[in-house]
């Protein structure tokens, strides 16, 4: 008898590639759980911007009381207490970005992914989660836009949530955690290997959601 394992599908790129869109549509699309590795890492950042005096990473990550319920609004919660706006605003934004370079961090990421994903047909949405995270994932997507289009994405989207910025602060926080995020030395934003890139520069939603799907389609087919 073969036991048929879980199917894994990755979306990585940078912000504003519309990777969250696409995951949480594709995930609701074809009955998948849909995991956003980003709301791991930024509640890290909150947990980490409200710690106690004198508390260290490796103290903050052990035994972290957060929960995560990931889906068209995700919801987290640290000690019980909802977190779900808090982990979006810009300061929190770059404090992730910049406490994702910490190998402590990334470990803890990871094994909290894999612990999530395990035995769940699963869309996970990240930075290196076809790289590193389920580099033997059945399908793997690397989005990415022109800067300028993702800029504008970020400040509509920022806007529409009340927190309204700037087009240029937007801009310029973007390049920052872009240059973090490519540039580290563990675990830095690139194209998986076997990766299908998708440009999404000009396009809605519809129709990287259709190229997706064909994508899928095909590699269905392939398979049998
Ligand atoms: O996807 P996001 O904007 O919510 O992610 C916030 C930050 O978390 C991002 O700037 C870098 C980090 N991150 C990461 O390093 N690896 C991931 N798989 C996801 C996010």
């Amino acid at each position: 008898m073969t036991v048929k394992k879980n199917t894994i599908i990755t979306i990585d790129g940078p912000s504003g590639a519309g990777k969250s869109t696409i995951a949480k549509l594709l995930a609701s699309t074809a009955g998948y759980t849909y995991i956003d590795s980003g709301a791991i890492y930024r509640s890290i950042a909150y947990a980490y911007k409200i710690r106690k005096d004198g508390e260290s990473l490796e103290e903050l990550l052990h035994n972290l009381p957060v929960t995560f319920e990931f889906g068209e609004n995700t919801r987290v919660t640290l000690s019980g207490e909802d977190i779900s706006e808090e982990i979006r605003t810009p300061d929190i934004s770059l404090l992730a970005s910049r406490l994702s370079q910490q190998v402590p961090v990334r470990e803890y990421a990871n094994a909290t992914q894999r612990r999530l994903a395990a035995d769940r047909n699963s869309v996970l949405e990240g930075r290196d989660t076809g790289s590193v995270v389920f580099p033997d994932a059945d399908i793997k997507f690397y989005l990415d836009a022109r800067p300028d289009e993702r800029a504008n994405r970020r400040h509509t989207e920022l806007a529409s949530k009340g927190r309204g910025q700037e087009f240029h602060t937007v801009r310029q926080e973007m390049d920052k955690r872009d240059a973090n995020d490519s540039t580290r030395a563990v675990a830095p934003l690139v194209i998986p290997d076997g990766a299908i890139v998708v440009d999404t520069t000009g396009k809605d939603i519809e129709g990287v959601l259709r190229i997706i799907l064909n994508h899928i389609k095909k590699r269905d087919s392939q398979r049998k």
